[in-house]
């Protein structure tokens, strides 16, 4: 892949990832397991996405003995590009359970592909906090597009996009608008069809977590 559109592209490579990614594709996975993957994946990306977040000294006592022990520096927020990327909440809740969640409501136009904004609803605070815009396909990249605009309308300054399979496409589109804003993806793959999915993909992220299909 050209380089420029690699530049603050993270691949989470890893066995763990990897197993639960085949997990996701195959087409035969039921909805109770696709939804445990998709949230355990959401983990694993959330790990790899805070791994460098800065950090506060406090002072605890141990049952053994006085330390200095870490805090997390900055608030965190969730926002999720609604539907597929409640997917992504659920998990990610588990781990920080004090984090804010904000909804981006974008359906994509079936015709032109683009994204139309029916809803959108963000905690204030988004300029103190590490920001975590959730989709869990990059395919077009308008909709990842246009959820980063709107969190830096309303004034967030550390963004991640968290997603669990990217295309080059969507990858090139999203950092055309926003190339300060990192990509965490669990996987690449090499095509978008026709209808916008990514292929091989693991179909449609949305129904295949509500059980919609
Ligand atoms: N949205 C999905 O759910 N799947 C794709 O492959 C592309 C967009």
């Amino acid at each position: 892949m050209n380089k420029a559109r690699t530049d603050n592209v993270h691949l989470l490579e890893h066995s763990l990832v990897a197993a639960k990614m085949s997990v996701l594709r195959d087409k035969t996975t039921a909805t109770v397991q696709f939804r445990r993957a998709l949230e355990q994946v959401a983990i694993l990306l959330l790990t790899e996405a805070s791994k460098h977040w800065s950090t506060l000294v406090r002072k605890i006592e141990t049952p053994l003995a006085p330390m200095a022990a870490a805090t997390l520096a900055r608030p965190v927020v969730f926002a999720p590009i609604l539907r597929a990327g409640l997917g992504l909440l659920e998990g990610m809740l588990r781990v920080i359970p004090e984090a804010e969640v904000g909804h981006i409501g974008l359906y994509r136009d079936e015709v032109t592909l683009r994204p139309v904004n029916y809803y959108c609803r963000l905690p204030d605070g988004l300029p103190q906090s590490h920001v975590l815009l959730l989709d869990p396909m990059l395919a077009t990249g308008r909709s990842a597009t246009e959820g980063a605009t709107l969190l830096k309308a309303q004034g967030a300054t550390s963004i991640q996009f968290i997603c669990v399979v990217a295309c080059e496409i969507g990858i090139g589109q999203f950092r055309s608008v926003h190339p300060d804003i990192p990509i965490y993806s669990a996987a690449i793959d090499p095509e978008l069809n026709e209808f916008g999915y990514i292929v091989p993909g693991l179909g449609d992220a949305g129904d295949r977590y509500f059980g919609t299909l």
